[in-house]
């Protein structure tokens, strides 16, 4: 028996006070609506369609996540969002608006690490304040603060170099916010992190957003990271990249780790399983030649 039959609940359960809580946010105004998006890429003489069909939208201060096998198109899409890619057909629309370029109203943390390191820390959150013609003395007084809140003032004069890489993130993601953008877009943040401070920074990202009016659209490879995160998650199909489905998240908040043991997760990470990694009829895509037997390498070597 499949694992999601012998769940009490299915993925599309919601207890009363989850459900509520989705239903408050999506009645809350649409912050960034893609209609009929696909994305071509044209490679010699072949076109690769990297994204078909493409249709969503995001609420004000919603968490969304963006999950897909690789190859997907996520960050194509990504990048289309944030104005550094143009779409084939179809609009993006920020608070009504067509998106042309990118734009202070979208911050944007990617999964390497973007400090510039010639810079100091504090030299670094300043940078995007004084791009947007903010005083120096200014720019430094914002900077302290947002140093203060990600509890790193004590590394404001260091360079990138001299921090860890969950510090390098944290700096990161206030850089990208300094200018109070409307959309945070995450491209896979937090996958160059160990295990541990990867839980710490969905942990501590999840504190930032309570605390900030935001709404963050975060691609991941990590089913349990989009699972903990989001208030509703977006599964690409493999590529060419579409929507297959769109997946209320069914736990309450705040997150708690123990969540990560509940039923709930459970079921919904069983459903995102089959989604991403459907159950193949034909061959593998990838074979690997089958390894000889020690004995023969032997016999090869000597
Ligand atoms: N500049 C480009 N020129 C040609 N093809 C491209 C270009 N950028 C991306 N592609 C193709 O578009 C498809 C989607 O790529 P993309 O990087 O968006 O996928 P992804 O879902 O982010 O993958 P991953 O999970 O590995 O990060 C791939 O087939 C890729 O080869
Ligand atoms: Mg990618």
């Amino acid at each position: 028996m499949a694992l999601a039959e012998k769940l009490s609940v299915t993925y599309l359960d919601q207890s009363a006070s989850v459900k509520a809580r989705l239903d408050r946010l999506k009645s809350r105004s649409v912050i960034l609506r893609v209609n009929a998006l696909n994305k071509f890429f044209q490679s010699g003489r072949q076109t690769i369609t990297a994204l078909r069909n493409i249709s969503f939208q995001t609420h004000r201060r919603e968490f969304l996540c963006i999950i897909g096998p690789s190859g997907c198109g996520k960050s194509t899409l990504v990048r289309i969002l944030a104005g550094l890619e143009t779409q084939s057909d179809g609009e993006v629309l920020l608070d009504g608006r067509p998106v042309s370029g990118p734009g202070r109203e979208r911050g944007m943390v990617f999964q390497g690490y973007t400090l510039f390191p010639w810079l100091t820390v504090k030299k670094n959150v300043m940078f995007g304040l004084r791009m947007n013609n903010i005083g120096r003395a200014e720019a430094a007084k914002q900077a302290d603060e947002w140093l203060g809140l990600i509890g790193l003032s004590k590394f404001a004069d260091v360079y990138p170099h001299q921090l860890s890489g969950g510090m390098k993130q944290r700096v990161a993601i206030i850089r990208a916010l300094v200018n109070h953008p409307r959309v945070l877009l995450m491209d896979e943040p937090f996958s160059a992190l160990d295990a541990q401070t990867r839980a710490r920074m969905q942990a501590y990202l999840l504190e930032i957003w309570k605390k900030v009016d935001i709404t963050i659209v975060f691609i991941t490879h990590d089913l349990d990271e989009a699972i903990f995160l989001a208030d509703r998650i977006l599964v690409l199909s493999a590529h060419p990249g579409e929507i297959q489905e769109l997946i209320q998240g069914p736990l309450a908040r705040p997150r708690r780790p123990e969540q990560l043991n509940s039923e709930a997760f459970t079921a919904i990470k069983a459903r995102l399983e089959e989604l991403i990694h459907p159950p193949q009829d034909g061959p593998e895509e990838e074979t690997y030649p089958a390894v000889p037997a020690l004995s023969d390498i032997r016999d090869t070597v000597e």
